[in-house]
């Protein structure tokens, strides 16, 4: 499979003359069974539901386009079966939850969290039917407040993963998911989109988020990281130059700095706000699960909410669908924008241009991960570990560091941007990566550097 070419109009008032519309590039973005995107996404292990919700009654899921139920054995583990019985296809989410198992309403079958036939009550004690065959199953497991299957071939399981921001000091993980009716790669591009930021979250209606230090256009990078790559942004607001980084953790993991950062006051390596997975429902839905994370330098004005995150709810502004359609049509948030993409968005539509660098970036890189895959190869994975953690990448940075005595505007953004890339080189391609004060060194590195430029433009 190719990537499509790209069918743009080119006369004015020539919408009569469109042809059918093209294809989505069904190589990246289709997850049903057999396509290489779903192929290569189930080589991880994905968050299908919060714990809080897989309790005394089974939980009816869909991932990969296929129905399923997370439940919780009264013993207390978690599994993921296929949702028909495979009596006579009664769904499980009628069935109760017993110590061992999960038994149909119907006839009364008893299934393991590994999809054993325990009991089929009605046969005689004699009948052997139960030992020749299984009920679908997939691996579970559960994790700070989140359910996780693997729902790739057995013998490839990779080992759950510890990313160093699960396990942040002082950081409390609040889980929370948001379904959206569209495909998961325009969602999870959005995290490798800085632009929208300016004008979506500040510009064009109101500022969501912070002061209207996001407004002004960034100087912008996309260097690869370890685990996927990151964006760079960087810019000067007063005496101040605040470079900021989101990760992408191929395939469909991201993190975001703190939603609410204003770039007044320094800091160095502030880390990760939330940390999201973009699952694949199917081909037209999927969903955002993951953690806020809170702690006290996280929220310096008392904004972040708590109570807000959970089913379908988190509490930054224009993240569901549950506002009034007109509210929505006058302050549009990610939400709307990126479900409004169409269900698929159709990338031989797009013109893309330099704001775009970031999502171009990340297609490539999965489409490279997906062709790997699909050639019967191993995804690439970070071989760094600090106790055990890997490490990742998102920070937000604010360094005093004022603009050179005389210089033009552009010259200072050329300036503001050699400060981004510089911190990004301490925070990336620094030696600390498997040292276990890395944090600590990474802030002593970044205080060492802007003192340096301080001393410099003085
Ligand atoms: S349909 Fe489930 S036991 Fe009969
Ligand atoms: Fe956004």
């Amino acid at each position: 499979m190719n990537a499509p070419q790209k069918r743009s109009l080119t006369e004015p008032y020539s919408a009569y003359h469109r042809d059918a519309l093209p294809e989505e590039d069904k190589e990246l973005a289709h997850v049903e069974r057999g396509s290489p995107g779903g192929e290569y996404l189930r080589r991880f292990w994905q968050p299908v539901a919060l714990a809080a919700e897989v309790g005394e009654l089974p939980k009816r899921i869909r991932m990969f386009g296929e129905d399923l139920v997370a439940f919780r054995a009264k013993s207390g583990r978690v599994g993921i079966l296929e949702l028909h019985c495979s009596h006579r296809g009664a769904s499980l989410e009628y069935a109760v939850c017993e110590e061992n198992g999960l038994r149909c309403c119907y006839h009364g079958w008893l299934y393991g969290v590994d999809g054993r036939v325990l009991e089929t009550p009605g046969d005689p004690p004699e009948s052997t039917l139960r030992f020749s065959i299984c009920h679908g199953a997939y691996p579970a497991l559960e994790y700070k407040g989140l359910v996780f299957g693997y729902f790739g071939p057995p013998e490839n399981k990779p080992e759950f993963p510890i990313y160093d921001s699960f396990e942040l000091q002082g950081d409390r993980l609040v889980p929370y998911y948001i379904t959206y009716p569209c495909n998961w790669l325009q969602v999870h591009e959005n995290v490798m989109d800085p632009v929208h930021a300016v004008f979506l979250h500040t510009r064009v209606t109101y500022s969501h988020f912070a002061a209207d230090v996001w407004g002004e256009l960034p100087a912008m990078e996309f260097p690869q990281t370890p685990t996927g790559m990151i964006y760079v942004t960087s810019r000067r607001w007063g005496d101040n130059v605040w470079v900021r980084s989101n990760d992408i953790i191929l395939p469909n993991l991201a993190q975001v700095g703190h939603v609410w950062e204003d770039g007044a006051e320094p800091k160095e390596f502030s880390r990760v706000a939330i940390t999201r997975w973009t699952t694949p429902v199917d081909n037209r839905t999927c969903r955002i699960i993951g953690w806020r994370h809170f702690s006290s330098d996280a929220d310096p004005r008392g904004l972040a909410d708590e109570r807000q995150c959970g089913v379908e709810s988190v509490d930054f502004f224009g993240q569901n669908g549950a506002r009034p359609y007109e509210d929505r049509q006058k302050i549009p948030g990610d939400y709307d924008a990126q479900t409004s993409q169409r269900p698929i968005a159709i990338h031989a539509l797009e013109n893309l241009t330099r704001c775009d660098i970031g999502v171009a970036t990340l297609r490539r890189l999965l489409r490279a991960e997906l062709r790997r895959v699909a050639n019967g190869e191993d995804p690439k994975l970070s071989p760094l570990r600090v106790n055990g953690l890997v490490p990742t990448y998102t920070h937000d940075t604010v360094v005093r560091v004022p603009a050179r005595t005389g210089a033009s505007p552009a010259t200072d953004k050329e300036f503001v941007r050699e400060i981004g890339r510089r911190i990004t080189e301490i925070v990336v391609g620094g030696d600390h990566h498997t040292d276990p004060s890395r944090t600590e060194r990474v802030r002593a590195m970044i205080r060492d550097y802007s003192a340096q430029q301080r001393m410099a433009v003085a």
